[in-house]
């Protein structure tokens, strides 16, 4: 009866509340710089997480407080190399990815990516880190798969002359063929060619399911129990013909030696198939939209009049060096360093836990359990000494002597430590070798009867971002001067 009585329930919410309001301000994330409400509560935070624009949102805060800021009660993000050093380095790979990670598990599997301990992480990374070292992914058997598909990338190039051509897709299908070639050449895909194939691509590229996987993060009995309502307003993540394909592929004998299903089919590491698929599902998602992502803001950037000096200067380099490497052209170098500092394919915080004890980060005691994160946008922007005129899309920034060391430890595209990223080398051969392809034979310009500047403004996914309108046409123009 007494739990009936309005007044005993007004005076426990009252103790409640105010054991609440108590256990914030004394929190000693009070101490940091950052919006009033953000000691009480998260919402704000997941208001601009569900209108996929968390990224920006924290760099708001960081421009209004400074480089380190509290977020959410239990949450604080950092934009330094401090941060970035302590958080993703220290122990060799970091604090322990959080709970978020839980949405990147494949058939039931964890992964490496989705790994969240150490120990965890350590073990597979010992199998599957090989196939992407620097040396396979420049072994010619790997390259030329590479090369044949920036080739297929020219040939739709060329088709659309005098017209235009939508390089959001032909570069999310150019990232699929040359990841699927690296998990498990010759059963890769052909996307470019073949529009069966670009289907799969598709699926994966334009899920929409950032919301519905929001609420299963946040509120995983929720998401149990509802999950049908909910999927009527928030779209789940389905991809079952992507699916199809690494489950069959991952089953196939005899893949090509430099690929990563061979690696994984040693017997001597004992991986069931489904384990196998799991990985290669996830390489594949990893693999397609960040590096197609990353090409089309690039080629979006300097299709602008703005830059259009940097991509002739481009142009130049490319065709005074025909038989330099793509790997050992400075200029070239300097605009991908520069496309991926301002247009960071993972621009967002990735997420860790503070490890028992608490720590101190930039001066401030971080508690045990702490989340804590670093995110690229940020980090690429918010030191004026470091990255002067930040907003400004500079690849010379990046031939200066003066300055490099420090640029290269706060550029944080691809992470950095332990966990970083695997794929680093094979996406940067990629974007370097059609980068080089392209501009030896083409001039780009955007072509805006097909869309507006706001289609190419940056919508986070779930860690990724991409151009909101998803699409992105460029006109074509044939160099004159190109000899083949
Ligand atoms: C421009 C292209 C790319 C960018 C900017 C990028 C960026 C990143 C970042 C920031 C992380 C850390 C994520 C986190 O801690 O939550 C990461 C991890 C990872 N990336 Fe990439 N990535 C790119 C291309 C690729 C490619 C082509 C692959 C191919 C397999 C790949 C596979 C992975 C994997 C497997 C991990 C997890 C590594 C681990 O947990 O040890 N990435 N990437």
């Amino acid at each position: 009866m007494l739990l009936l009585n309005p007044l005993f329930l007004t005076v426990i919410g009252l103790i409640v509340g105010i054991a609440y309001v108590w256990q914030c301000v004394t929190s000693p994330l009070q101490k940091l710089p950052g919006p009033k409400i953000s000691l009480f509560t998260s919402w704000l935070l997941k208001y601009h997480e569900f209108r996929a624009q968390r990224t920006k949102y924290v760099h708001e805060l960081h421009l209004r407080y400074g480089p380190v800021v509290r977020i959410a009660p239990n949450e604080a993000s950092f934009a330094t190399l401090e941060g970035i050093k302590e958080i993703y380095g220290s122990g060799g790979s970091g604090y322990n990815k959080t709970e978020f990670y839980n949405l990147f598990t494949v058939y039931g599997r964890r992964t490496m990516f989705s790994s969240l301990t150490k120990e965890e992480h350590a073990s597979r990374k010992k199998i599957l880190a090989d196939r992407y070292a620097n040396t396979n992914v420049m072994k010619s058997s790997s390259l030329d798969g590479i090369k044949e598909r920036s080739q297929r990338f020219i040939e739709r190039c060329s088709k659309s002359v005098g017209g235009s051509l939508d390089v959001f897709i032909c570069l999310h299908d150019y990232a699929f063929d040359c990841i699927t070639h690296h998990l498990f050449h010759p059963y890769g895909s052909d996307s470019l060619r073949h529009e069966m194939d670009e289907e799969v691509m598709k699926q994966v590229t334009f899920d929409d399911s950032l919301q519905n996987r929001l609420v299963q993060y946040y509120n995983p009995p929720l998401h149990k129990v509802m999950g049908n309502v909910l999927s009527i307003f928030a779209k789940p993540r389905l991809t079952p013909l992507a699916d199809d394909l690494v489950i069959s592929a991952s089953g196939k004998t005899e893949p090509a030696q430099f690929t990563l299903l061979s690696r994984m089919q040693d017997k001597n590491y004992d991986m069931q198939q489904m384990e196998m698929a799991a990985e290669c599902l996830d390489h594949m998602a990893a693999g397609i939209d960040t590096t197609g992502d990353a090409l089309c803001f690039l080629m979006w950037q300097i299709s602008q009049p703005v830059s259009f000096h940097i991509q002739r200067r481009l142009q130049a380099e490319i065709l005074a060096n025909p038989d330099v490497p793509f790997d050992k052209l400075p200029y070239l170098d300097a605009v991908v360093s520069e496309g991926l500092r301002c247009f960071p394919a993972i621009p967002m915080s990735l997420p860790r836990y503070v490890p028992a004890g608490g720590r101190t980060i930039n001066g401030y005691f971080i508690p045990e359990n702490t989340i804590v994160s670093c995110q690229a946008y940020s980090a690429h922007r918010i030191n004026e000494v470091v990255f002067p005129e930040p907003e400004l899309f500079n690849p010379d920034r990046w031939l200066e002597r003066t300055g490099e060391l420090d640029r290269k430890r706060l550029f944080f595209a691809f992470a950095s430590g332990g966990r970083g990223c695997i794929g680093k080398h094979l996406a940067l051969a990629e974007m370097k070798i059609l980068l080089k392809d392209l501009y030896s034979r083409y001039t780009t310009l955007p072509d805006y009867t097909e869309m507006t500047p706001s289609d190419m403004e940056m919508a986070d996914q779930l860690i990724s971002s991409q151009p909101r309108g998803k699409k992105c046409f460029l006109r074509l123009e044939p160099l004159t001067e190109f000899k083949s």
